[in-house]
């Protein structure tokens, strides 16, 4: 992708002071880091790159990942407390939660989510087109005091273009995964993913990082000019919304 007026991402100083806000560092909980140490590996090579804010974002899934809220924050304090206590890190407990049923047993509970700030909540929706009415969960999100942040949407292959600005105009907010820029997860999301970065769709950045490595991904992406102004548009809206 290397060419003429294109420049690597890294090393320009557009990834400092990154508020990430969707990983899966708290170790045991989910298919992310799978112990202390893998987590230390994941959270220094966040920082390497330019992390400066940190939010651990467990899977909260009905079928696969059952955690609970309360679990959770026993899970954070216990374990991540002291890691944060020893690499310096700013890192807050959210989760990413499965839009289906059991996410929408607890809205209509009236269930107290683990949110990003005082309202806003990270979600995300089955890769594939399940035929489940995930558009009204959006307005039911809202009815319950909820602002959605959308992970990684370039990634739904049921999501088009036009569904995504629907989606905005709804006050949903969208999140693109920084892997989404490279070929780490083929060429059709990374296509769709400039595509987005170019409409100015997105909000935030996250890394959605499972595990360590992503510095090679991470190390290839190359932006044109007009691409790092829009990413870095991005990057500074992204720190002001979660301030
Ligand atoms: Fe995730």
């Amino acid at each position: 992708m290397f060419g003429f007026g294109r420049k690597f991402l890294v090393g320009s100083g557009l990834l400092d002071g990154w508020v990430d806000l969707h990983s899966h560092v708290l170790w045991g909980v989910d298919d992310g880091a799978r112990g202390e140490n893998h987590a230390r590996e994941i959270l220094l090579e966040l920082q390497d790159m330019g992390v400066a804010r940190h939010f651990a974002t467990p899977h909260i899934m009905g079928q696969v990942h059952r955690n609970d809220e309360v679990a959770l924050r026993a899970a954070f304090d216990e374990r991540m407390a002291p890691l944060a206590l020893e690499l310096e890190l700013d890192i807050s407990l959210a989760a990413e939660y499965m839009l289906d049923n059991s996410f929408l047993a607890k809205l209509q509970a009236k269930h107290e989510l683990l949110t990003l700030d005082d309202h806003r909540v990270l979600v995300e929706l089955p890769m594939a087109d399940t035929g489940f009415a995930w558009d009204e969960i959006f307005s039911k999100i809202e009815d319950a005091g909820y602002r959605a942040v959308l992970a990684h949407p370039e990634r739904y292959s049921h999501l088009k273009l036009s569904d995504m600005m629907l989606l905005k105009e709804r006050g949903v907010e969208l999140q693109l995964n920084i892997l989404s820029l490279s070929e780490f997860y083929g060429h059709r999301v990374q296509g769709k993913a400039f595509e987005m970065l170019a409409a100015a769709l997105y909000d935030f950045v996250g890394s959605d990082a499972h595990d360590a490595r992503m510095a090679e991904h991470v190390n290839v992406i190359d932006l044109t000019r007009s691409e790092r102004k829009h990413f870095a548009a991005l990057m500074e809206r992204s720190r002001g919304l979660l301030s």
